[in-house]
């Protein structure tokens, strides 16, 4: 059965579709500085959705109910449309906030100048990537050594006359001259046979440290790089182009290595080697040799199966004949308009 609307429910009705539409409209195209006004005039006390939402008064109870049920649905509708629109206008306003406090840091390269790795850092990341290109892994040790890696394991027994060319820093830790700054990298040899079943090659760079007075060709704490080889059927032939094709590719082609006989306890035979400089002299760079069988029996190698050999320089040492300084001080100097120019 079709009940006639009354007059006044049709008008009621007729003004809420007005109200959704003019609501439409104007959430369309408020702009983000506008929200808070629309708002109240859309829901506030002088809204026409109140004065609606009054004259429901004026109806019976059926059309109470219907005429209400339809203000609630516009409410619901234009509160939440007009959410939708807050959302999006915040995050543009967001947006335009962000870029104008953006800093762009890129923008002070240009005037400030960009640090760079210290010059001995180069060096020791382009002897590791020389060294890694050949095979090599790189391998590290502590820098403060028991008297076993540091020497005994090395074949250097506690009368032996090396201890004395260390000029070993101890410290005082355990027995008198039992703990001490390591003074080369060599116990790394031993910490890695102790661990590593052969075949073994690895290069070691990192700290030293010898009780010298600083001078124009010394410093108390400087950097050496130690390599290790222990693989069967390895010669001196082996190591001697290995020592040449480092030292061409650290110094460039045109340089050349030469090995000259020497005596270290821990290696049998044993050389120095020497670089090529372009006045045809040689400069000493470094020592080199054969494992000696007692350091492989020392790590439970067998001597008879497997042969190595070894070598250790200073890092800093190779920098400065690198870059032709004069004084090895000038590394630790920190004078910035020194380091600035490498
Ligand atoms: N450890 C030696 C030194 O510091 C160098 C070296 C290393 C010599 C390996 C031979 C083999 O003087």
């Amino acid at each position: 059965m079709l009940v006639a609307l009354s007059a006044v429910l049709n008008d009621l009705l007729s003004q809420v579709e007005e109200f959704v539409e003019d609501a439409t409209r104007r959430i369309g195209e408020v702009s983000y500085a506008g929200l808070g006004e629309l708002k109240s005039e859309l829901f506030g006390k002088r809204s026409a959705l109140n004065v609606l939402k009054k004259q429901l008064g004026e109806l019976d109870e059926t059309e109470r109910k219907a005429a209400g049920q339809r203000l609630n649905e516009a409410r619901g509708d234009v509160g939440e449309m007009l959410e939708t629109r807050a959302d999006q206008l915040e995050a543009a306003a967001r947006a335009v906030r962000y870029e104008a406090e953006r800093l762009d840091l890129t923008e002070y390269g240009e005037t400030a100048a960009l640090g760079h790795l210290h010059l001995v850092t180069q060096a020791r990341d382009r002897l590791e990537d020389l060294f890694v290109g050949m095979g090599y892994e790189v391998a590290e040790g502590p820098e403060v050594e028991t008297a076993w890696y540091n020497f005994e394991a090395l074949n250097i027994p506690d009368w032996h006359p090396a201890r004395g060319s260390f000029d070993t820093i101890f410290v005082e830790l355990g027995g008198p001259e039992e703990v001490m700054l390591r003074s080369h990298t060599s116990p790394v040899q031993i910490r890695v046979m102790e661990t590593t079943e052969p075949p073994i090659y690895i290069v070691a760079p990192g700290r030293t440290f010898r009780s010298d007075t600083a001078d124009a060709t010394h410093l108390p704490a400087f950097n050496q790089i130690e390599g290790l080889v222990i693989d069967r059927g390895i010669t001196m032939g082996d190591l001697a182009g290995t020592i040449d094709e480092f030292v061409r590719g650290f110094f460039g082609t045109e340089v050349k290595s030469r090995l000259r006989p020497s005596y270290f306890p821990f290696t049998e035979p044993s050389a120095e080697f020497d670089i090529s400089r372009p006045d045809g002299s040689w400069l000493e760079l470094g020592g080199c040799g054969m494992v000696h069988p007692n350091v492989l029996r020392n790590c439970d190698i067998d001597p008879e199966t497997w042969q190595g050999f070894a070598f250790g320089f200073g890092i800093d040492r190779l920098a400065v004949m690198r870059y032709a300084l004069d004084d090895i001080r000038e590394l630790v100097n920190n004078d910035v308009r020194f380091l600035r120019q490498f």
